[in-house]
């Protein structure tokens, strides 16, 4: 008897291990490190990565569910082929038609790497970031309690939910929020043909053109957009300016202070007015268009941004960094950096370089339905 019960549960496990399986997973997941890249900062010890999580998590982000009346779901403002990013919108457009938030959608990459996320660093930890599009009135909309209302009544998700977390019942806020960030944590891009060039692996040829863009990039721009993430991760402003529909928008002023109430008039003197998370350059030419508020349509026109010449494209609030403030022999200052219009073609070329086609065309983080 107890030998026949041992022959069920074991024949049980094996087809819903099969189902899952079959469905979702042909592979095995686990985090990859890149050689070139930093010591990952997501809490492995807390929210182990696995195939499964990783499954559960792909599902989630893929899921109507999420939102409000179904409408949309992860993918609509990060979508694959734009390295996790809204095509076409400078500001997102959330599960209400025409009702725009104040930023523009970033890429979903390498976030096992970050140490705090969204432009303004909002938050600290990779899991906690969904709950803001999920409960924002101008991204998904919905109450976590619903949320997990909508996947309770779905047998397939009760399953998932109970062989990721090993226990019964286990479709709750906090665990949805843990397989997304598996799912995300494994989103690494890693395979530019840069990162080739740097491992001295196949197909790491760079033009001499590309060459001299990447001598240009490290002596011009790699202050900020240090390192293999091509970003120091520090909130910074650049002098990108106030945009005067976004009359709400302080930047990091608004996380940093300690009084929650503070107007914006109080928020513009704070140090941190208007600085923004210096974003990665990775797959930089999907990513379009460019800035928190997606006011730069072309990467053209991001270096003639920084390119001094063409100054004043750029703001000077008291806190410039001062990487961007040149001072002159008569005691006046220039702004930006100066580059030459073939300096400038040289860094377009490189930063292509950035693309990682492996990872934008890479199924395992495509919709699997
Ligand atoms: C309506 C569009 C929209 C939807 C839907 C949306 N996001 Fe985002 N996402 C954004 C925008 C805009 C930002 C930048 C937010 C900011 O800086 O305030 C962002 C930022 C992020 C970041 C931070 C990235 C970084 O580099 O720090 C993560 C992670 C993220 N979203 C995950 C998700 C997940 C998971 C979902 C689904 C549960 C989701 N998003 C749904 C628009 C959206
Ligand atoms: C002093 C620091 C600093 C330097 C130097 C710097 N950047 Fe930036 N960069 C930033 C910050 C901060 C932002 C984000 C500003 C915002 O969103 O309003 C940014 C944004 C960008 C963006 C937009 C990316 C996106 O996803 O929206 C690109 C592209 C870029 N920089 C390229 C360059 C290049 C090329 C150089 C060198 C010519 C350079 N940067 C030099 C700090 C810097």
């Amino acid at each position: 008897m107890k030998y026949y019960t041992f022959v069920l549960v074991l024949l049980q496990v094996l087809v819903s291990c099969n189902d899952v399986d079959e469905e979702y997973a042909d592979f095995e997941i686990s985090f990859e490190q890149p050689i070139n890249f930093p010591t990952p900062t997501y809490d492995f010890e807390d929210n182990p990565i696995t195939t499964d999580g990783f499954v559960l998590g792909r599902k989630l982000f893929y899921d109507n569910r999420l939102s409000l009346d179904n409408g949309i779901n992860c993918s609509e403002c990060h979508n694959q082929s734009h390295a996790f990013t809204h095509h076409g919108h400078d500001l997102s457009e959330g599960v209400h038609p025409g009702v725009f938030g104040t930023r523009n959608s970033q890429p979903i990459q390498n976030m096992a790497f970050m140490n705090d996320f969204t432009w303004d660093g909002a938050k600290d930890k990779l899991w906690d970031q969904p709950l803001i599009p999920i409960t924002e009135e101008v991204e998904m909309n919905e109450t976590m309690e619903n949320v997990v209302a909508k996947l309770q009544e779905d047998s397939e998700y009760q399953q998932l939910f109970s062989t990721v977390f090993k226990l019964e019942d286990a479709i709750n806020s906090v665990n949805l929020l843990k397989a997304l960030s598996q799912f995300m944590g494994v989103m690494v891009s890693s395979n530019s043909r840069y990162d080739k060039y740097v491992r001295g692996e196949e197909g790491g040829v760079f033009t001499d053109l590309e060459k001299e863009g990447l001598a240009l990039f490290q002596q011009k721009c790699a202050t900020c957009h240090s390192g293999e993430l091509f970003t120091n991760q520090e909130f910074i402003n650049n002098g990108i300016g106030e945009n005067t529909s976004l009359p709400d928008e302080t930047g990091r002023a608004r996380i940093s202070s300690s009084n929650p109430f503070a107007t914006v008039e109080e928020l513009k003197a704070s140090d941190d007015y208007y600085k923004f998370r210096v974003p990665s350059l990775r797959n930089v030419k999907n990513t379009y268009p460019y800035m928190h508020d997606g006011r730069l349509v072309l990467l053209s026109k991001v270096l003639d941004f920084y390119d001094d010449d063409t100054y004043p494209l750029m703001t000077k609030m008291n806190n410039l960094d001062s990487r961007l403030i040149q001072t002159n022999e008569d005691g006046t200052e220039t702004l930006g950096i100066s580059m030459t219009e073939d300096e400038k073609v040289a860094i377009l070329a490189f930063l292509e370089t950035l693309t990682d086609d492996e990872f934008i065309n890479d199924e395992r983080f495509a919709n699997p339905n």
